[in-house]
């Protein structure tokens, strides 16, 4: 897979698969799977970190996730999310960041909003493929008002799809559209060429991204997008409930546990 294959997949009307990831165990698991590419997401402000947004996310913990996964996903497409700010402090910066996340081991990069157009315009031409971030930006929480639907009235519709072919247009080879309504998904992947991934934009986007733990049913809470794929919560719980009286019982170690002399 390569940058310029999301394209490819959306002119030959197949569709895109993307999970989150974090670390090295689960993303040795993703890199045995038949997902198409992997996000190392500012999400792990929250997943990883427990934090109630994705705004402490900083450069440093995101280079320690993304190096994780390259060692474990060496045969899948890796886009590294730039985290909040590191946009916004010019196009030395925001270059000499990205470039950071390239040499980690990233196959691109994830900018969220269409305020740094000039900046995506610049690392494009720099060799640093962009993908794109509209919709519900979770890096602009706090003007946004929250994590919120967004494009569910005509101007901020309208916004939605001018966005995305402004960043069409400065070279995003594709854009997560996150949290609005399906039939706005599906009018600004017909608005673009380029390939759309959706996380609560509806179906008919080219492909859709889930965050790891929501799929492996971890969260506690979670918003209506998300389907989960399994129980984890409960798996771990009753691995852990196991372990414990396996231990207080004197069940656990058996002599095939024990080293011989
Ligand atoms: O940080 C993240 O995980 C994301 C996805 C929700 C698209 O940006």
């Amino acid at each position: 897979m390569n940058s310029l294959q999301f394209t490819d997949f959306k002119q030959d009307n197949q569709r895109l698969s993307m999970v989150t990831c974090y670390d090295y165990t689960s993303a040795c698991i993703v890199n045995d799977s038949p997902i198409d590419v992997i996000l190392v997401g500012d999400s792990s402000a929250m997943v990883m970190q427990g934090h109630k947004t994705t705004l402490p996310a900083t450069v440093d913990t995101q280079l320690v996730f993304t190096q994780a996964v390259v060692n474990g996903a060496p045969s899948k497409f890796i886009v590294a999310d730039m985290p909040f700010g590191s946009t916004r402090q010019g196009k030395t910066i925001a270059t000499q960041i990205a470039m950071r996340f390239m040499q980690a081991g990233a196959h691109a990069i994830k900018i969220e909003g269409a305020v740094d157009v000039d900046i995506i315009e610049h690392l494009v031409l720099s060799g640093i493929p962009v993908m794109g971030h509209i919709g519900l930006t979770p890096q602009f929480f706090h003007t946004l008002g929250g994590f919120k639907v967004q494009g569910t009235n005509d101007d901020s519709a309208n916004l939605l799809i001018e966005q995305a072919k402004m960043l069409e247009r400065v070279g995003c080879f594709a854009l997560v559209l996150e949290c609005m309504p399906a039939f706005i998904g599906q009018k600004i992947d017909q608005a673009i060429k380029i390939a759309t991934i959706g996380i609560g934009a509806g179906p008919h986007t080219t492909g859709q991204i889930l965050i790891w733990h929501d799929i492996m049913g971890l969260t506690e809470t979670h918003p209506r997008f998300v389907k989960k794929y399994i129980k984890g919560r409960e798996l771990f719980r009753h691995a852990l409930k196991q372990f414990h009286h396996d231990v207080t019982e004197q069940h656990y170690p058996e002599a095939v546990h024990c080293y011989k002399a």
